[in-house]
């Protein structure tokens, strides 16, 4: 399947003109609904390592198939988001007059590995991924490669194989940029003398994102960090030191409680706790609940999931990075169907993914902070969120 890539200046005119910008204006449906029953695949084997991978290039002339059904494979429902992503992959994509095979993997490698097998034997024309493990895919998408199968990775990048064809996702980087600002912002750091105490809960080391979350705020609060403005008490600054396997609330609880009772239960405040997403803060907001009395400290977090913009109302987290997840489907739709028609498809970042085997056409979606001043507008007044969800 040969890349066909239509240039960023369409594809920059387009952001520009969305708010939260990039798949077009068009309606989609409410993203609160349970998504459609989740099929269970049997287990598989788990994925051989990456150095195994192939290294020769796709077959990019064989005809890719021709028929209309679309495979979704999505990590988990245990997030809130993962299940938006997933029904409004299935609507948007079923309005467009495709057949969706839309599987939910538990958060387990094998699992998605077997769904994926399914996907590619089953008469899937394309393949849409938001993997679990980045790296654990490069022999079941040989499968897919051989088919000419297209696939796209979706939110997070696949690596360790030539098999994708396109990466859809936000800007991850400018996630984490816009985490760091929040903070230089919230505690006036150009002005304010300091020292302010930081305490950092990474993503998941498996999940692509994860590095580009954390560079992002740490490329900005750097220069405050090297200045000693912002200190670590925990010491725990590396992305290796600080990351929270499969991005789980009650891991990033129990860490954050360690670190709270060996530092800070002297009465030291904590005055920033970084976050890469919602789902540690969460933790981390249940551990500061349980375990900390000083003045609250400046919480970040990522995906707008209703738990957390609670607690954005009620002063327990600062913000959240809003990333508005019936842009990325629409996007990921459209592409789909420039796949399947054989047309030029629209990206706009041919740069910054490589996965191992080269850069990937990218299409990235713009995320925007969200906070306790800007919720209502971003997302009830859009339609993502009723006022009943946040109550
Ligand atoms: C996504 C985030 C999400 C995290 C945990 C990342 O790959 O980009 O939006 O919070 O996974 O599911």
């Amino acid at each position: 399947m040969k890349r066909k890539v239509l240039g960023m200046v369409l594809a920059t005119s387009m952001v520009a003109a969305t708010l939260v910008g990039c798949g077009g204006g068009e309606a989609a449906p409410a993203a609160t609904s349970e998504p459609a029953a989740e099929a269970e695949a049997p287990a598989a084997e788990a994925e051989a390592p990456a150095a195994d991978a192939e290294a020769e290039a796709p077959a990019a002339d064989a005809a890719a198939p021709s028929g209309n059904k679309v495979g979704v494979a999505m990590p988990t429902k245990d997030l809130q988001r993962w299940n938006q992503d997933g029904s409004n992959m299935q609507a948007e994509l079923e309005a467009a007059g495709y057949e969706v095979d839309l599987q939910y993997a538990s958060n387990d490698v094998a699992t998605q590995v077997s769904q994926i097998e399914n996907m590619i034997n089953g008469g899937c024309s394309v393949l849409v991924i938001a993997s679990i493990d980045g790296e654990s895919l490069t022999t079941v998408l040989e499968g897919a490669k051989s088919k000419n199968i297209p696939v796209i990775a979706y939110d997070r990048l696949i690596k360790n194989t030539d098999a994708i064809s396109y990466y859809a996702t936000f800007d991850n980087y400018k996630v984490g940029q816009t985490q760091g600002q929040y903070i230089v912002d919230a505690l006036d750091l150009d002005n304010a003398e300091g020292p302010f105490n930081m305490e950092i809960t990474g993503g998941s080391p498996d999940d692509n994102n994860a590095t580009f979350f954390y560079n992002g705020a740490i490329d900005v609060l750097k220069p405050y960090m090297d200045a000693g403005k912002i200190v670590v008490p925990s010491g725990q600054i590396d992305f290796a030191t600080v990351g929270t396997p499969a991005w789980a609330t009650e891991t990033a609880q129990a860490r954050m409680e360690n670190i709270l009772s060996s530092n800070y239960s002297d009465g030291t405040t904590l005055h920033i706790a970084l976050c890469s997403n919602d789902s540690t803060a969460l933790g981390v907001e249940n551990a500061l609940a349980a375990n900390y009395t000083g003045e609250y400290p400046v919480v970040t977090g990522q995906d707008c999931d209703i738990a957390n913009v609670k607690n954005m109302i009620d002063g327990k987290q600062s913000m959240s990075v809003f990333k508005d997840t019936r842009t990325l489907a629409s996007q990921v739709v459209k592409m789909v169907g420039q796949i399947l028609k054989g047309e030029t498809v629209e990206v706009n970042d041919t740069t910054t993914y490589d996965n191992g085997t080269g850069v990937i056409p990218s299409y990235l979606c713009e995320p925007v902070f969200a906070d306790v001043n800007n919720y209502k507008e971003l997302l009830i007044d859009s339609g993502y969120y009723t006022e009943a969800d946040l109550q």
